[in-house]
């Protein structure tokens, strides 16, 4: 088929996951609500699910998975051909954050924002450490955890940046993506 003949692309959702774990279920839930997603992993990502009994193949039935096997992040070119309207990020680890804020790209979730910011297609991150105590479900128990100030920075230093929204819990995250999904349907860019 030659690429006049090729089907018109239907963009969708790429959705990266980090290897956090707050959040996580919230995340998947929404996810889940939402039509034409898929899922870019990092490598940190695929070991979080496991710890917390969500295996990887549990996601496969609803959604094309991307994983971080390859050093050039050879997914994320689908954003160069219109594949994906929006980026989302969530929940993103203040690893995945200080490496967006440094313009590192070395994971498939960063290499995503930074080609996603270079295609001018729109970015929501969902930063995990927004708060200075932070109360999260690690697997079998809950603890307290206290973001360093350059974690809260880089939260804050990210939502400078053209391109991206920073949501800071799971209601603004979702208030976020059904602002983006009610633009799209009013045709906005
Ligand atoms: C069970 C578990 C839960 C974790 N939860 C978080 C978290 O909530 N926030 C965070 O910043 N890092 C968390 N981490 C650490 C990250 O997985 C780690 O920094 C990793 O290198 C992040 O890689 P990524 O940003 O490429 O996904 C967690 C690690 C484990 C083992």
């Amino acid at each position: 088929m030659s690429q006049a003949d090729a089907p018109p692309i239907i963009p969708r959702i790429a959705w990266g996951l980090t290897g956090s774990g707050h959040f996580l279920r919230e995340s998947l839930a929404l996810i889940d609500a939402l039509p034409d997603v898929d899922l870019f992993v990092t490598k940190a990502a695929v070991e979080v699910l496991s710890m917390y009994g969500i295996p990887l193949k549990s996601l496969r039935d609803k959604h094309r998975i991307y994983q971080d096997h390859t050093a050039s992040s050879v997914p994320v070119g689908f954003l160069y051909s219109g594949h994906y309207h929006t980026l989302i990020i969530g929940p993103a680890t203040s690893n995945t954050v200080a490496k967006c804020v440094a313009g590192i790209s070395d994971t498939l979730v960063s290499n995503l924002y930074a080609q996603a910011g270079k295609c001018r297609v729109p970015s929501i991150v969902f930063a995990c450490d927004c708060e200075p105590t932070v109360i999260t479900e690690a697997p079998g128990r809950t603890v307290t955890l206290y973001p360093r100030p350059i974690d809260l920075e880089n939260t804050q230093r990210l939502k400078t940046y053209p391109y991206t929204t920073v949501a800071e819990n799971i209601e603004t995250l979702q208030r976020a993506i059904e602002q983006r999904l009610a633009c799209l349907s009013t045709s906005c860019s």
